[in-house]
């Protein structure tokens, strides 16, 4: 969603501010904006569409060395370039770029309006740069102050001032920021890889943290302005992570990477001796976590999906109570939250506003939450009590793949980890422990099966609807599957628990209606055949996600056969086919893969 880039220093800041915005665009926008402070003055430039029809409308000489620039996905009015930042204060004197939502701007472009401030555009974010420009205060620091005293909401701030052009002031308040500490110059972004190529130093501000950046450093303060004193941190991922390496899309690129950050997941966090995963990034002792009387899981979209099968692998394993929910929904309920439940959030970005704000609300009512996250030094990751780091590297695609691999392995682990402080016996232990030792391998092997998988694809493109159907372990993972190939493809794909076909969605089966149907090798598989027959005999085509023990009766269906790991652990497998289907099938359709329609990587607003 909204990305905020920001420079001061040595150099002109628009060749930065360009290329920031452009390792941003992966992250979901519909106009951009910059805005560059010179000798003569503030030049803003804004338009609507990609960063390469901004940078195409930017004046031949651009020297300022103090810029912010900003993609915008559109909240408070349309795309259009009036409702692009950076705005402006009325004079001109001070410009803003904002990621977040002003809660109560209705009210503040009425107060301002009635003061006689003519609004120019129909955002949230206007107001913050006629509440600067109007404040007394002697310097930009306080004014920045003054304008947050009078603001609800979530924000991060950039703010540029033409009576103090040798700093940019920056706020946060439920919105990354974060400062990197360059040679002569500070850089700012919502998100580390705009910084990643610049500087590996950086400070990720804190929420109700103020800084100032100049081109010789910053300086951290909160809203009493008192100084926070913060130093900078080292950033461990490389920038060669986020180059598409010779691939066409991020998402295949992603995919293929699968086996690596598998094993690094893994690396580690087994424990041969006691068949068990070593997890101390939990902060909880065991005796802590054997207290716990039931596991309650929250994410968004296909995390929450992962949490799924998280939540079966913990009543496997650990046999502990557990479910999972989405945290969109969590968040509106007014929960309870009990002292005996462990809460366990999961996020790829560890950024996702409505996962954030459950981790909020937990904590509030005084429940103790740890994450399963990718992103280090996200606002999750930093809220939660602990968690475990998925190790995945920067995910680019829309689309996600292996973070949410490594996310069922993270909770294969932490399920066998909870189930070996319990019943789970050594034998089991050793089981699972061996089996999650095979699986970067096992992927590799679906990985190699992908132009037979292609093929298949080719069919689920031409489709209008699609059903994905799984039993107990295996549906969450027909609802990832439906959900990826509408993600990226626009086929229109529901998943539905293979028992519920005849219950009503069978009415739907014709010879246009492709079912995707997981038949694994487990004690269900006659069931699952059974279910595939009733498509066959109403004329529905099959697609049959399988093992190769099972036996499909020669039944007419497409198949595609996945490695056998452990019945607990199958599902991780065989959410990698589904990920091949989709993306072949959008290939074939032609599609934009990395960036689909109305989607955002990072949902930051509601
Ligand atoms: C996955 O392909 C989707 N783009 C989406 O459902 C995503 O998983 C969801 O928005 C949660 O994101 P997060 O993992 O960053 O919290």
């Amino acid at each position: 969603m909204c990305g905020i880039v920001a420079y001061i220093g040595d150099q002109p800041a628009a060749p930065f501010l360009i290329e920031g915005l452009k390792t941003l665009e992966y992250r979901g926008y519909d106009s951009a904006g910059l805005a560059v402070l010179g000798a003569k003055g503030t030049t803003a430039v804004r338009s609507v569409g990609r960063i390469r029809d901004l940078e195409a409308a930017l004046p031949k000489r651009l020297a300022g060395k103090v810029g912010i620039g900003h993609t915008r996905w559109a909240t408070h009015g349309p795309a259009t370039e009036a409702n692009a930042h950076p705005h402006r204060s009325e004079d001109g004197r001070i410009s803003v770029v904002h990621n977040g939502i002003i809660d109560n701007s209705g009210m503040l472009r009425d107060r301002l309006t009635d003061a006689g401030v003519t609004l120019a555009s129909d955002t949230d974010t206007e107001v913050i740069a006629h509440l600067v420009a109007r404040s007394t205060a002697d310097t930009l620091e306080a004014a920045v102050l003054d304008a947050l005293g009078q603001i609800s909401g979530t924000y991060a701030l950039a703010v540029m001032d033409e009576a103090h052009p040798d700093r940019i002031v920056l706020a946060r308040n439920g919105s990354p920021l974060i400062i990197g500490v360059g040679e002569k110059e500070t850089l700012v972004a919502s998100d580390a890889a705009a910084l990643v190529r610049h500087t590996s130093q950086v400070i990720h501000l804190d929420d109700g943290e103020l800084a100032t950046v100049t081109a010789g450093g910053f300086h951290t303060f909160d809203r009493n302005a008192e100084a926070t004193g913060r130093q900078p941190v080292e950033i461990e991922v490389a920038a060669a992570e986020w180059e598409l390496t010779g691939h066409q899309h991020y998402m295949y690129k992603e995919m293929l990477e699968q086996p690596d950050k598998a094993a690094a997941v893994i690396r580690g966090r087994l424990d041969e001796r006691f068949a068990t995963a070593r997890l101390n990034g939990l902060n909880l002792s065991p005796k802590e976590l054997r207290a716990f009387r039931r596991v309650k899981i929250l994410g968004c979209g296909s995390a929450y999906y992962v949490g799924q099968i998280g939540a079966q692998l913990i009543e496997d394993l650990a046999r502990i109570p557990a479910d999972a929910e989405a945290a969109s929904e969590f968040r509106y309920r007014n929960p309870i939250i009990e002292p005996e439940t462990l809460y366990v959030v999961v996020s790829q970005s560890g950024e996702t506003a409505d996962t954030a704000f459950a981790v909020s609300e937990i904590k509030r009512k005084g429940g103790t939450v740890v994450a399963v996250v990718n992103a280090v030094g996200s606002t999750i990751a930093r809220e939660v009590h602990g968690g475990i780091y998925l190790h995945a590297g920067p995910e680019i695609a829309v689309a996600s793949t292996k973070a949410l691999t490594n996310m069922a392995i993270a909770f294969a682990m932490l399920a066998l980890h909870m189930g070996r402080l319990r019943d789970l016996s050594v034998a089991d232990g050793e089981r699972i422990l061996h089996a999650l030792k095979r699986i970067p391998e096992q992927i590799q092997q679906v990985l190699d099966n992908e132009p037979a998988i292609a093929e298949v694809a080719k069919a689920l493109a031409q489709a209008q609807n699609a059903f994905y159907i799984g039993r107990v372990r295996q549906y969450p993972v027909a609802r990832e599957g439906a959900q990826k190939l509408k993600e990226i493809s626009y086929v229109h794909a529901e998943a539905y628990p293979t028992s519920e076909l005849k219950h009503g969605p069978l009415a739907l089966i014709d010879e246009s209606m492709i079912t995707v149907a997981i038949v694994p090798d487990d004690d269900l598989t006659e069931r699952n055949v059974g279910a595939v027959q009733q498509v066959l005999a109403r004329g529905g085509q099959v697609v049959a996600l399988s093992h190769e023990s099972v036996d499909l009766q020669g039944l007419d269906v497409e198949r595609i056969d996945v490695p056998k790991s452990e019945p607990e652990l199958d599902p991780i497998l065989m959410v990698i086919p589904t990920q091949l289907l989709a993306y072949h099938a959008a290939l074939t359709l032609g599609y934009d893969i990395d960036k689909p329609r109305n989607l955002a990587k990072s949902v930051t607003v509601e």
